[in-house]
């Protein structure tokens, strides 16, 4: 019997793919740096309220932030790389370490914790071989505890990457890493799996 699987488990997202971007030169003297950089200019009244989508473009292009991309993004806005540094690190959703292409966070929250999302969790964390915060041998995989992802009805709730999962029990699990796994660059992107 097949049954479809939420197809949020299977688009690619730019930090998903195989061959991240890696910034060998200046960020903000590439091609998609200046056009995104003017986009964001375009859009706000002040040149420090375009922070948080630089700082998110830089994510969805390499997957994380460092100290070295944060002074840019300072010096492209005209702020201190300190203060760029402090918003970076308030907002959790802003990676300040590599992780593997797929970043899975798994709410334990008391919804989530009622539905077994401590167990769903652990079974993350074996299908994958890792401890959280980890990458898997393969890169494909890190996995972390969440609090709560604000979808509390549909516990338990996953996030990869972007995208959300819900409604995900400990036996859901294999099934939702095989297809991660599989899903390179957008293939596989009809969201069907075979039960
Ligand atoms: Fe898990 Fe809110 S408790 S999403």
């Amino acid at each position: 019997m097949s049954r479809r699987l939420h197809p949020a488990v299977v688009g690619a997202q730019p930090f998903q793919l195989t061959a991240r971007k890696t910034f060998d030169g200046p960020i903000f003297e590439t091609e998609e740096g200046k056009r995104r950089l003017e986009m964001a200019l375009s859009r706000y009244p002040t040149k420090q309220a375009a922070l948080l989508p630089m700082l998110g473009f830089v994510q969805a292009e390499k997957g994380w932030i460092e100290p070295g991309d944060m002074e840019q993004v300072a010096e492209a806005l005209d702020l201190t790389p300190a203060y760029v540094h402090s918003i970076a690190t308030f907002y959790t959703m802003y990676n300040k370490h590599p992780v593997g292409r797929h970043f899975v966070q798994v709410c334990t929250n008391i919804s989530c914790h009622l539905n077994r999302g401590e167990e769903v969790l652990e079974r993350f964390l074996a299908e994958t071989k890792t401890r959280q915060g980890e990458i898997s041998d393969d890169d494909e995989f890190t996995v972390i505890e969440a609090e709560c992802l604000g979808a509390c009805g549909f516990a338990t709730v996953v996030q990869v990457n972007n995208r959300y999962l819900e409604n995900v029990t400990p036996d859901c699990v294999p099934e939702i890493v095989a297809k991660l796994r599989g899903a390179r660059d957008g293939a596989g992107a009809d969201g069907e799996a075979e039960a």
